[in-house]
């Protein structure tokens, strides 16, 4: 079947395996940035993490690739834009892409290789999926433990509660087939995977007749065929893999569950870390029109400050944020919705149930207001009209949902199609987005109540049963079996220390590698009030994009702690002509919505001096240009901070993500921690993203004073929203060439509007000064050493402890380099930072170690 697909600029090619029933789309566009991707349908029944496992295992070496970690290896051989591999409820995907042809064919032999030809030894198994082992592995008398990298990493993403909450939710919602399990694996469960099912699961699910294939890009298909055919099509036949999902029958009931999780101390209210929410099973995500209907439905009801959703449960004030898995969900077979609340009491539970349904009710009787369509449906043209780097990655990882589950991908590229009939059905039935909300929710039985509770036994708990667990191993272990665990323990460890011959894999070399860089036509110039600006023409398919840095070094210490508030609401506060919910109506009518953030950077020649900036971006379809910077102008002159609620509102939302963000992201606060010392820009980065932030909005968040957090606000405001000479603003527009010019003028009427400082600096100006040492107060428990060690010459180690109620550790350690961008070490330390990363570290900690996911 070939088909163009104008609103992409492309045309769609889908192929069907006359002998395996493997299925193939191209995706023929002028874009050099090729993809190519292979997703075998995997559909576990338990939640053993066999298919994860299977993921790791693939990866360990194959037939003509007999290397451990291939894509490792392939990283410093290539120059690929993406290298990856996935596991999620229902498949795994194995996706790359690359600019270059002869790395295209390298990667695709490899990747091809390990999906089909996996050797699956054991003692991979044993590395990769768990194993007993003693805790030194060559101290026959020390304690007999759990290893194994996936064991260590799901226990890792168990424990954010966030994801917690989600993998139950799914689980409970659709329970009669794999969507039932945990596809990740469980970590109670995953010691009771054996090797031999995981060479049975790769039998019968890693075949042909159960794998799509997806190419992007400029390359030709006849090629990529040739190569698939090769290598793995003329070496299979047909087999029936019994892979499909079948339908979750539908409950004449709803269905109630409560869960437990452990506190989180970054909350800011100990006594609110309740979670609720309902969740509702929709239709089967094959049917384009209605997947497209029910995500536009919505988006409408918990999207942005007009939604009932937003009034009537984050504006009520009683929790802090939309629960986890808010939203519309379609990558499974059927689709799902989810909306609630965490940060709740308790008590709330009911009131908040009560809630969730009488907002159901008042959408299915008033419906919605057109402006509110329109903005909708012109995000999504704009959505589909901006194309990033990534842009073939995107449009394959969208398609993933629809092809899986049996219908035609191209089919669901039609955006243009899409939208027409939307809005053709609008017209013909005005109640039709009621009536749908009728049919989705309030008389939908299917729906699910789920809360969760912190529990302060939680972790002890968990750590109880993995106990129990193990000695219960143990106590049926013979002797035999004893010595078998020593004996392996050792082999593997002999086989992680052998130097692997890695030259079976292929490889580019410096002359495949252009030696001049490919230019982008940047034009730097000067316009009104010498502000310096920075153009780039491009085909970007009628989407222009601005950008401002508005440095704000002049600004008080003090006041900087509050920069990422105030980026955080500064779009988001309205103005004194409009209140915030139509400003954001006026942005979704208008832009992709405008944003601002606070970054620190480091002077390109002067490690010890920063630069510390918001930044602001935005991009609209070009016949919007005018109202973009109208908004923007707008919100310089005319910002309103000084709505006390609405503020609350943003506050509790950002202490509650910031909090949640801990334990998925420790190791960013642990570097960041441990480089804070060591330069300016560090040092901000660390109170703009790290642990101080996270306190500081704690503490924000608990405290009565937001009369102070808003007079901070409009100084920060008054400082940074006027030009000063002091700190000057930088721009940058990219657009069409032919709208350059309009683009520019635009930009020109903007600044005009923006007044001038009436120039009082807050602070004088403070160079390169490391006043940030004086900062180090911490919120947290936290501990701090001063190590002399005799063999380091006295060189001080400063040590940083951050004690957390986390299952899992991260450590950190920073080295100063001081060699700034411009340095001619530079370009060598980056690289020896790569180096380290996956020819040592990655080695050492990962596997070696047996106790640890990760590090770089
Ligand atoms: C598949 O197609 C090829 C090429 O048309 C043909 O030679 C072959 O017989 C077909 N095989 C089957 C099993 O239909
Ligand atoms: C990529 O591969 C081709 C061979 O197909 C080679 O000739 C070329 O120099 C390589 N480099 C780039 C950047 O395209
Ligand atoms: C693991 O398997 C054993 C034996 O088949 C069974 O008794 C046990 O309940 C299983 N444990 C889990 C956590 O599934
Ligand atoms: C888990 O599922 C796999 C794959 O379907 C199967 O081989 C294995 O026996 C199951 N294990 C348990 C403990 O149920
Ligand atoms: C769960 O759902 C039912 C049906 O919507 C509802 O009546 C009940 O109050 C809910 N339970 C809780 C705990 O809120
Ligand atoms: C790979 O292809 C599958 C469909 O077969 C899709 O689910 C997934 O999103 C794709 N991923 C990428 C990165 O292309
Ligand atoms: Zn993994």
């Amino acid at each position: 079947q070939v088909e163009d697909v104008p609103e992409f600029s492309m045309t769609a090619v889908l192929l069907h395996h006359n002998v395996t029933g493997s299925e193939h789309l191209h995706l023929a566009r002028d874009d050099k940035n090729n993809v190519f991707n292979v997703s075998l349908r995997t559909t576990p029944m338990n939640s053993t993490g066999v298919a994860h496992v299977l993921e790791h295992v693939a990866l360990c070496g194959s037939d003509r690739f007999p290397v451990r970690d291939p894509f490792f290896k392939m990283l410093d051989r290539s120059m690929s834009t993406f290298m990856n591999a996935m596991t999620g409820s229902d498949y795994t995907m194995y996706p790359f892409s690359t600019q270059n042809q002869t790395d295209f064919r390298n990667l695709m032999s490899v990747y091809l290789d390990s999906v089909f030809f996996p050797r699956i030894k054991k003692l991979d198994f044993l590395q990769e999926g768990w194993r007993l082992e003693h805790e030194k592995k060559d101290d026959k008398f020390s304690p007999i433990v759990f290893k194994g990298v996936v064991f260590n990493e799901m226990k890792g993403v168990m424990a954010d509660p966030s994801y917690l909450y989600g993998t139950t939710l799914l689980s409970k919602l659709l329970p009669d087939h794999t969507y039932g399990v945990c596809s990740g694996g469980d970590p109670a469960h995953i010691p009771n995977l054996t090797w031999e099912d995981l060479k049975q699961f790769h039998a019968s699910h890693y075949h042909p007749s159960n794998a799509r294939f997806i190419t992007y890009g400029d390359m030709k298909l006849d090629e990529h065929l040739g190569i698939i055919n090769d290598k793995v099509m003329k070496k299979f036949t047909i087999i029936d893999p019994g892979t499909a999902v079948p339908l979750q029958p539908k409950w004449d009931q709803p269905r109630s569950h409560t869960m437990h999780c452990a506190p989180n101390e970054m909350a800011a209210n100990p006594d609110k870390q309740t979670t609720y929410s309902k969740s509702y099973l929709l239709h089967e995500v094959s049917d384009i029109f209605e997947t497209f209907s029910a995500s536009v439905i919505s988006t409408l009801l918990i999207d942005g400050p007009t939604s009932p959703f937003y009034r009537n449960l984050i504006e009520s004030g009683i929790g802090s944020d939309y629960s986890p898995m808010t939203g519309y969900h379609n990558y499974q077979k059927e689709a799902t919705f989810s909306v609630g609340l965490q940060g709740i009491s308790d008590g709330d539970v009911t009131k908040v149930d009560q809630l969730i349904q009488d907002t159901f009710m008042e959408a299915a009787k008033n419906g919605f207001s057109k402006e509110r369509i329109e903005a909708i449906l012109h995000r999504v043209e704009l959505q589909y009209k901006h194309q990033s780097s990534r842009f073939g990655l995107g449009l394959t990882f969208s398609l993933m949902p629809v092809w899986q589950h049996g219908t035609d991908p191209v089919d669901s590229l039609k955006m243009e199609e899409i939208v027409n009939k939307f809005r053709q059905k609008l017209d013909s039935d005005d109640k039709f987005l009621q009536k749908k909300c009728e049919e989705y929710f309030v008389n939908n039985k299917h729906h699910l109540n789920l809360t969760m509770t912190p529990d302060p036994g939680y972790k002890v708990s968990l750590e109880k049963s993995e106990e129990e667990q193990l000695q219960s191993m143990l106590g049926k272990l013979s002797e035999k079996d004893k010595s078998q665990v020593y004996e392996e323990g050792l082999e593997l460890s002999n086989v992680q220390q052998q130097e692997e011959d890695i030259s079976c894999l292929p490889t580019l070399h410096v002359d495949d590698i252009p030696r001049k860089q490919q230019n982008y036509g940047l034009i730097v110039q000067r316009i009104k009030n010498d502000l310096p600006l920075i153009t780039c023409g491009q085909p970007t398919n009628g989407v222009s994009y601005f950008n401002a840095v508005l440095p704000v070094n002049g600004l008080n210490e003090d006041l900087k702690m509050f920069l990422p508030l105030f980026c955080d609401v500064f779009t988001q506060m309205g103005t004194h002509l409009t209140d915030y919910a139509s400003f954001s109506q006026r942005e979704d009518l208008f832009t992709g919505g405008l944003s601002a953030s606070v970054t620190s950077s480091c002077c390109h020649n002067d490690p010890m001096t920063s630069e510390t900036s918001v930044r602001l971006s935005s991009h609209c379809l070009e016949r919007n240009l005018e109202q973009m910077f109208q908004l923007w102008a707008e919100l310089f002159n005319e910002v309103n901070l000084n709505d006390a609620t609405r503020l609350q509102t943003l506050i509790r939302q950002r202490a509650q993500n910031l909090a949640n963000g801990v334990a998925f992201s420790g190791h960013m606060f642990a570097m960041a921690s441990a480089a804070m010392n060591l330069a300016p820009s560090a040092g901000y980065s660390e109170k703009f993203g790290g642990l101080t932030q996270v306190n500081l909005m704690k503490k924000v968040a608990d405290s009565n004073d937001i009369d102070d957090v808003i007079m901070k606000l409009n100084q920060i405001a008054s400082y940074m929203l006027r030009i000063n000479k002091r700190d000057v603003p930088r721009f940058a527009l990219h657009a069409t060439p032919s709208a350059l010019s309009s683009t520019m003028t635009s930009l020109e009427k903007f600044v005009d509007n923006i007044k001038t400082a009436r120039c009082k600096l807050l602070t004088p100006f403070m160079t390169s000064q490391m006043n940030l040492l004086r900062n180090t107060k911490q919120l947290t428990a936290s501990k701090m050493k001063l190590i002399s060690d005799p063999e380091l010459n006295g060189i001080i180690l400063k040590m940083t402890l951050h004690q957390l109620p986390l299952p899992v550790n991260f450590a950190s350690m920073c080295i100063p380099t001081y060699a700034p961008y411009s340095h001619t070490d530079n370009p060598t330390l980056r690289i020896l930072g790569r180096l380290m990363t996956t020819k040592f570290l990655h080695k050492h900690i990962r596997y070696r170690n047996g106790r640890a996911y990760g590090g770089g």
